[in-house]
């Protein structure tokens, strides 16, 4: 089932990050410039002290939260994570970067309400350096996914994805970076397609509603 947004109340997201922050940063632009309509950033949380993304969340005003996971149990960090998100009222997870796995809990906690994007056409290359994966398999197409997240590594029923050539004159590097131009457009559009609610889960299928 999709979410049924209510018109009156913003979708509130919860950003989930280790690292960079760049898709995280997209999202906030798009969401300033309006191309996210009825779309807030309730928190955004690391689980990484110096993440860089962290700290733009902090220069952009936004309320944020840092829980160091490192050498902490999985359902106990989640936990954590769990009842943060409910205190900001968070509608809809997104993994942007974030370099944990979640443990089964948490994912039961919001069903069908959190997405990661990857950065390859899955279910090709799923895990760590997917774009170096890809460079090295010699994949003619490459690109990213935007998913919902289920209990198994880069899984869940795919919202979309985004593919360009894999040129010539790319390496890894400049194959990663061209990549990035296209999650930076993904995540957004996959936050609004959920946002909308006009779809539903038949299975793996992520299926747009037919409007009248
Ligand atoms: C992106 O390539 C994303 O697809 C992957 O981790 C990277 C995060 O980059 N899950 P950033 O922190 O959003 O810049």
């Amino acid at each position: 089932m999709g979410t049924t947004p209510n018109p009156n109340q913003p979708l509130r997201l919860g950003i989930l990050l280790s690292g960079r922050g760049s898709n995280f940063l997209a999202i906030a632009r798009n969401i300033r410039e309006g191309k996210l309509p009825n779309v807030e950033i309730a928190v955004v949380i690391s689980n990484v002290a110096d993440a860089p993304g962290l700290s733009a969340a902090k220069d952009l005003g936004l309320p944020t939260a840092l829980y160091v996971s490192k050498a902490r149990p999985r359902a106990d960090h989640d936990a954590d994570l769990i009842s943060c998100l409910r205190d900001y009222n968070v509608d809809l997870v997104c993994l942007a970067g974030y370099m944990r796995l979640l443990s089964p809990g948490f994912i039961a906690a919001f069903p069908n309400r959190i997405l990661n994007i990857h950065p390859s056409l899955l279910p090709a290359f799923p895990g760590l350096d997917a774009q170096q994966q890809a460079f090295d398999y010699g994949v003619k197409v490459a690109g990213c996914t935007v998913h919902f997240v289920d209990e198994h590594l880069d899984h869940g029923a795919i919202i979309l994805q985004r593919a360009i050539p894999v040129l010539e004159s790319d390496d890894a590097h400049s194959l990663s970076e061209r990549i990035l131009v296209e999650e930076h457009i993904a995540y957004t559009e996959a936050v609004s397609r959920v946002a909308g609610g006009e779809y539903e889960i038949q299975g793996r299928r992520y299926i747009k509603r037919a409007t009248a």
